[in-house]
């Protein structure tokens, strides 16, 4: 069960890198818009700041140029670069082109667990449910990824949820089922602190005996 950084933003990479729990980075075709930087440096930055996954989504405009994309993404760093491929019946056929030579793929932007279920039968390693998009615009997302989870009981294919909005959804998501987390920096840091806790610690330094 790992976390994620949900961001292409490099200082945000960085920060959440240096917490040392965080396992990789993964990036969508927005927040690489975000950085105004062409999407390939980006990416080589993000793979040297960590040592864990990277994912990067292929949008070129044919099946064709998304198969060459994704071998070039690839081959930058074969270990820890995972292929993003949006869901669709045809990105399905290629996700299983792809993972039966050795490509990490992820299928994005899954909405129903008949797309996991084909997924997982294309070799996908990771699925990604947009939950906080899911339930603003299908239904309970938390819902849907707890339906997703019970599909896919049994096989490789885990599901990395993503679309986080607040702490208290995270904890819902992974209830339901979900292997990973991915979350922007603000909610991966949110997830560390806690009033109560805080409230301890001033009590416990106002009891200490002073040195
Ligand atoms: O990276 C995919 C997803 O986490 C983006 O979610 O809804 O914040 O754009 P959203």
């Amino acid at each position: 069960m790992s976390i994620f950084l949900d961001s292409a933003h490099i200082e945000d990479a960085r920060r959440a890198m240096q917490l040392g729990f965080v396992r990789g980075v993964t990036t969508n075709p927005s927040h690489i818009a975000r950085t105004g930087r062409p999407g390939l440096d980006v990416l080589r930055d993000l793979l040297a700041l960590t040592d864990g996954p990277v994912f990067y989504q292929v949008t070129a405009d044919t099946v064709e140029e998304r198969y060459a994309q994704a071998w070039e993404l690839h081959s930058l760093c074969p270990d820890r670069l995972v292929v993003k491929i949006p869901a669709t019946t045809e990105n399905l056929a290629l996700t299983a082109r792809l993972t039966k030579a050795g490509v990490d793929c992820l299928v994005t932007a899954v909405a129903s667990p008949a797309q996991v279920y084909l997924a997982a039968q294309a070799g996908a390693h990771y699925v990604a449910p947009y939950v906080n998009r899911l339930t603003r615009q299908v239904g309970d997302g938390v819902s849907i990824v707890r339906e997703m989870a019970q599909i896919l009981r049994g096989t490789q294919t885990e599901i990395l949820a993503a679309s986080l909005k607040s702490v208290e959804e995270v904890v819902a998501v992974l209830l339901a089922g979900a292997h990973h987390v991915t979350v922007p920096l603000d909610l991966l840091l949110a997830m560390g602190e806690h009033p109560f806790s805080q409230q301890a610690i001033v009590e416990f330094n106002q009891a200490r005996i002073p040195a």
